[in-house]
């Protein structure tokens, strides 16, 4: 009840103030603790980890690590940090985040505004003194590069260098719609030697502390049958773990309310499920389930993530139902899986 009061509170102002008071709240732990749901039914593996299930955090929302003290707390199974970029930068002007009331959807333009890798690192290692790598909620770190940078391809090696100690996973992001030119890594022609530098590098940190850094690339929803095909190809020839897919999408079709069509970004949840989900249906045949995918894309219930599931996803990420549901939404949506499991247990018994 409290909670709805919050969430319309919250809704009645600007996007970023609403976000602001919600990373306030849980780096000084003001939002209650929830219990463990620990169920048989809903565990699975992720990049060799056991999770107790598959609902996880996606990123843009804890972009520096400031919310972990609190996220940890909440019931996610996993936690991406990020996009982290080498330097500081402050993103694009204001407005940048818009909400879509009536579609429960967001369109952003934010364009990585991060505190830079350095504070970014303490704030994660602070974490690690007490919650170990491995334990769950896994904290994966999401790498990209700056607005300004000359050379994109030492941004993601400067990152990796930084995070491999403290991630338990780490992402490469080349699917934002709001940093010009990023979306181009994902070409086979830039993509090529942007995963062979960074797997040499994971090569060299396997070598030396023998720990393997699962990696997974995180991908944008709008692209072409051939694009994807190289991806795969690509994913496959470095050994990378995972695809995230997907982030944010340029198209504006799925949007209903043509007043909005004109804001620029990304649109992010309801309105990207079926398009997402898309995605997942076309690298399942094109990876014949030999790599993990992360389905991200619009899940705000159980059923939704079952669908991504059969799609073929391992486990599934969320972001825009948080805005509209609050963080109970978590603990609603794996309640909804053991529900689920639960009446299919029954049908065939
Ligand atoms: C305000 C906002 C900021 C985001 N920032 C990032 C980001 O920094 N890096 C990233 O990889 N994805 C970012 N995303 C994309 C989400 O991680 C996710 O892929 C996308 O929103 C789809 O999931 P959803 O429908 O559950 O929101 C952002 C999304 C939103 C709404």
């Amino acid at each position: 009840m409290l909670e709805k009061i919050f969430l319309i509170l919250l809704l009645k102002l600007p996007e970023e103030i609403s976000h602001n008071i919600a990373i306030f709240l849980l780096k000084y732990n003001l939002i209650p603790s929830r219990r463990k749901l620990i169920i048989n039914s809903t565990k699975t593996k992720l990049f060799n980890y056991k999770l107790s299930h598959p609902v996880g955090l996606a990123a843009g929302f804890d972009k520096n690590a400031e919310a972990l003290p609190g996220l940890l707390k909440q019931n996610f199974s996993f936690i991406e940090i990020g996009t982290v970029t080498p330097l500081p930068q402050a993103g694009n002007s204001k407005p940048r985040i818009f909400r879509l009331l009536n579609e429960k959807s967001i369109i952003n333009k934010l364009g990585f505004p991060n505190l830079g890798s350095s504070k970014i690192f303490n704030n994660i290692n602070k974490i690690r003194k007490f919650h170990s790598l491995g334990l769950e909620p896994l904290i994966g770190v999401n790498i990209g590069c700056n607005k300004s940078t000359k050379s994109p391809l030492k941004d993601y090696e400067k990152c990796f260098d930084i995070f491999s100690s403290v991630a338990d996973y780490i992402t490469i992001n080349v699917s934002s719609p709001n940093t010009p030119g990023l979306r181009k890594l994902q070409l086979k022609t830039n993509l090529d030697p942007l995963l062979k530098k960074i797997s040499k590098k994971r090569e060299l940190y396997f070598k030396k502390y023998k720990r393997n850094i699962p990696l997974a690339l995180k991908i944008a929803p709008d692209l072409s049958n051939s694009d994807l095909e190289n991806i795969v190809t690509l994913i496959q020839k470095y050994n990378i773990e995972g695809i995230i897919a997907t982030n944010t999408s340029l198209n504006k079709k799925l949007v209903k309310n043509e007043k909005l069509l004109k804001l620029q970004g990304g649109i992010s949840g309801n309105a990207l499920y079926t398009y997402s989900n898309d995605i997942l249906k076309r690298l399942q045949r094109l990876s014949k389930g030999k790599v993990q995918i992360i389905g991200v894309g619009g899940i705000d219930n159980g059923a939704k993530v079952l669908e991504k599931i059969t799609l073929g996803a391992d486990a599934v990420q969320l972001y825009s139902s948080l805005v509209y549901n609050g963080i109970s939404i978590v603990d609603k949506i794996i309640l909804d899986l053991i529900d689920i499991s639960k009446k299919v247990k029954k049908s065939h018994d």
